[in-house]
């Protein structure tokens, strides 16, 4: 019998849980022509949401297209993808002769994938990016917003932090001049690297600065995780009990995806016809923490002593409330603000630890808190 949980990839149809909440919203924000900036750790379940979300749009007469940024190298990677997502929003009727239309003067040369679907790729001269032919490639929405006017155009950009690593500052500046030229089109713009994501919106410097609202994306609450998984081990001839449940949710606080890991190593373990038990649960955790203990020594050994130092300050409290109080520092061998300043600095940059919402800090991959618990040593 196959394993019921599924992890790592995007999970769609009986593989998904809930949400629906997350998905009135972001489908009433799509028909609505809103712009915003949807935020979340990493691996929280952003894309398996905003392909959720998609195909509700579209059930509800939209159109949209999603952007997924992660697969450009540069910015004119980025002047191609969005030119081929654009190209493929009104599926591939009548589609050569929209192009040219479309994009009017940037000489698009049309190729058609193994999937069937177009790509496109754009002449441009030597000097490689140009940030006009950005803003023309952008245009296309309007171009495409214009010819299905009864449908609401919904550009969804997944992986948005990645952005800042095309080297380009003014795909920002373009993007803004673009996106809020018009209310009748709909913009998400999504990532991880929370604190990346907020600078966009919320630094006063930036080009994107308030051009959006923002959606933070939290775990799955728990009322909703325990029907999924009851429903998963019983359908597969296990049985759970609700206090099973209870302590792998307090193990990964409901993170989706740590969630659906511990919950496949459990069931792993268990056997037809039989329950699985709190010790099994604690065995599966050994198991998941043995594998990455290589992955998170390497991490370990690649930071700088303070970061360490900070690192082992936050894991232990996880999440850390007051990381400058006087006894944290000396605890953990800071001499100055400063200094535990710098690291949490360094840390939060690397995404090795993030600000909660209540001002503290807490360690961003969970299994990576537990794993600082239970190998490093207890400070007195
Ligand atoms: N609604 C959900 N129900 C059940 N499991 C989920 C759900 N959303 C996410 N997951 C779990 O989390 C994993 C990661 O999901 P997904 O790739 O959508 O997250 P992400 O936030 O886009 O990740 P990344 O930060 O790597 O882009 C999935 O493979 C699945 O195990
Ligand atoms: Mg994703």
């Amino acid at each position: 019998m196959p394993n019921p949980f599924s992890y790592g990839g995007i999970v769609r149809g009986g593989d998904f849980c809930n949400r629906r909440k997350e998905i009135e919203d972001l489908v009433r924000a799509g028909l609505n022509g809103e712009k915003l900036f949807i935020h979340g750790e990493r691996r929280i379940g952003k894309t398996s949401l905003l392909r959720r979300a998609a195909d509700e749009l579209r059930s509800a007469g939209a159109l949209t297209l999603m952007i997924n940024v992660w697969k450009c190298v540069d910015a004119s990677d980025l002047v191609d993808l969005c030119a081929s997502e654009f190209a493929g929003a009104e599926g591939s009727r009548g589609l050569l002769k929209r192009v040219k239309s479309i994009f009017e003067g940037l000489s698009p040369a049309v190729a058609v994938g193994d999937d069937g679907r177009p790509s496109l790729t754009l002449a441009r001269s030597s000097r490689g990016f140009s940030p006009e032919q950005l803003e023309s490639v952008l245009r296309a929405s309007w171009k495409i917003a214009d010819s299905n006017s009864d449908r609401r155009l919904v550009v969804i950009f997944d992986e948005f932090q990645q952005i800042r690593k095309l080297g380009d500052d003014s795909i920002e500046r373009v993007l803004r001049s673009v996106v809020q030229e018009r209310d009748d089109i709909a913009w998400f713009f999504c990532g991880s690297r929370t604190h990346l994501i907020r600078e966009m919106f919320l630094d006063s410097s930036s080009p994107l600065y308030r051009s959006a609202g923002h959606y933070p994306l939290e775990s799955i609450d728990y009322e909703n995780w325990f029907p999924f998984i009851e429903d998963k081990f019983s359908s597969t001839d296990r049985n759970v009990p609700g206090s099973v449940v209870e302590l792998l949710l307090r193990i990964t606080s409901g993170h989706p995806f740590y969630t659906q890991m511990l919950c496949s190593a459990l069931w792993d373990m268990s056997e037809s016809g039989r329950a699985v038990t709190e010790e099994m649960t604690e065995q599966a955790l050994d198991v998941l923490l043995e594998r990455e203990h290589s992955t998170y020594l390497i991490l370990w050994d690649s930071l700088p002593e303070m970061s360490r130092r900070m690192l082992r300050a936050v894991a232990m409290d996880d999440p850390l409330r007051s990381p400058y109080s006087g006894e944290v520092l000396s605890r953990y061998g800071f001499k100055s603000p400063s200094s535990a300043g710098r690291a949490i600095e360094y840390l939060v940059a690397h995404d090795i630890i993030v600000r909660t919402a209540e001002g503290g800090y807490a360690v961003t991959d969970r299994f990576l808190g537990l794993w600082c618990r239970r190998n490093l040593l207890t400070v007195p």
